[in-house]
């Protein structure tokens, strides 16, 4: 099996490449924007604002599954730049899926809560209105329509609130600025589930090892969109509060810094945020026979990875 692994030098794609077990799988091939590693050395190239370039690489690969880490991020600046966050997000997720469909390779591809409103007062099931507040929002919802009308077999696995270790997230900013300062003020009305890549990685190849051992019949029901989140709840003020609690007691900060909680209305952003970002995931959790364990876990993991050595 000949895996392609797209935005190879992201979180989550840094996270997959960090994890043998993808290899264990198969042959992996990894590509970024302009073919350079963050783990060093060469992939391809696959520049996904240029979609109409995809089909050569793809051509070239020749993979039996495309796992599609790749995506605008940006979720402010998308509100100045939504051609390209369409591109990126929409239009190059649909000519992925089209020589999937042609190809008869399988997509793996995320997506975001950021597809909702966030005015539920329940976890969104997986078919539950969209209505995204934002460009990128749009963006991510262009690029589920596109997969889904491709005809491709594809696995499209919402997530949300997603930190690691490494990369650009809530939980390194907060140990920058808590190292910094002695009190931050902090989001207490928006909730969601904080979700660590390595519980992305492990689920998405539990769903990937189902998809394989599965039949025609079987696999029309698993195909389409899925909630991949951890389990429980908080706010960002919530989770700051742990990260900062874990950080203290494991000695990645010498001590923590005072939370206070402010409402939305206090931390204006370009882009509005959904208040609820609660995405039902029981759904995942029996199709492919995979725990989604509470967020704290993810978090007592990711601390220990950044923990200096003897705690
Ligand atoms: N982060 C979250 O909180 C969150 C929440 C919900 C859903 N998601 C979804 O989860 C998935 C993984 O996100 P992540 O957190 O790993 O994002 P990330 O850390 O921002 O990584 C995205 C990767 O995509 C690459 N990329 C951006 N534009 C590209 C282009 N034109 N061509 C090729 N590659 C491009 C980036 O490349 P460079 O390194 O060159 O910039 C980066 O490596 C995405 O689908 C995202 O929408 C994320």
């Amino acid at each position: 099996m000949r895996i392609l692994l797209l935005g190879a030098n992201g979180q989550l794609g840094r996270t997959f490449l960090d994890h043998a077990r993808l290899a264990a799988r198969g042959e992996v091939i990894s590509a970024s924007r302009d073919g350079v590693l963050a783990h060093g050395g060469h992939g391809e190239i696959a520049d996904l604002s240029i979609p109409e370039s995809l089909p050569a690489v793809l051509d070239r690969v020749r993979p039996d599954v495309i796992v599609n880490a790749a995506a605008y991020t940006a979720v402010d600046r998308a509100e100045q730049e939504e051609a390209l966050a369409t591109r990126v997000n929409g239009e190059a997720v649909g000519v992925i899926g089209n020589w999937a469909a042609t190809h008869g390779a399988l997509v793996i591809h995320y997506s975001t809560d950021y597809v909702f409103n966030g005015e539920s007062a329940q976890p969104y099931a997986v078919d539950a209105a969209t209505g995204p507040l934002g460009a990128y929002g749009r963006s991510k919802l262009a690029g589920e329509r596109a997969l889904h009308a491709s005809g491709a077999d594809h696995l499209i696995l919402r997530t949300a609130w997603v930190y690691a270790a490494h990369g650009q997230n809530f939980l390194r900013t907060m140990l920058r600025l808590g190292a910094e300062r002695d009190e931050l003020r902090v989001v207490a009305d928006q909730h969601g589930a904080p979700t660590d890549t390595r519980l992305i990685v492990n689920a998405s190849l539990a769903a990937l090892d189902r998809w394989q051992q599965s039949g025609a019949a079987q696999r029309r029901q698993l195909r389409g969109v899925h909630h991949l989140v951890a389990s429980g709840a908080t706010s960002w003020h919530g989770f700051a509060s742990a990260i900062f609690e874990q950080a203290a007691a494991s000695g990645v900060l010498a001590r923590a810094p005072r939370i206070i909680p402010i409402g939305s209305a206090d931390y204006p952003t370009p882009a509005v945020r959904p208040a609820w970002s609660l995405l039902d995931n029981t759904g995942f959790q029996q199709q492919f026979g995979f725990p989604l364990p509470d967020w704290r876990q993810g978090l007592l993991e990711v601390m220990r990875q950044l923990a200096p050595s003897g705690h």
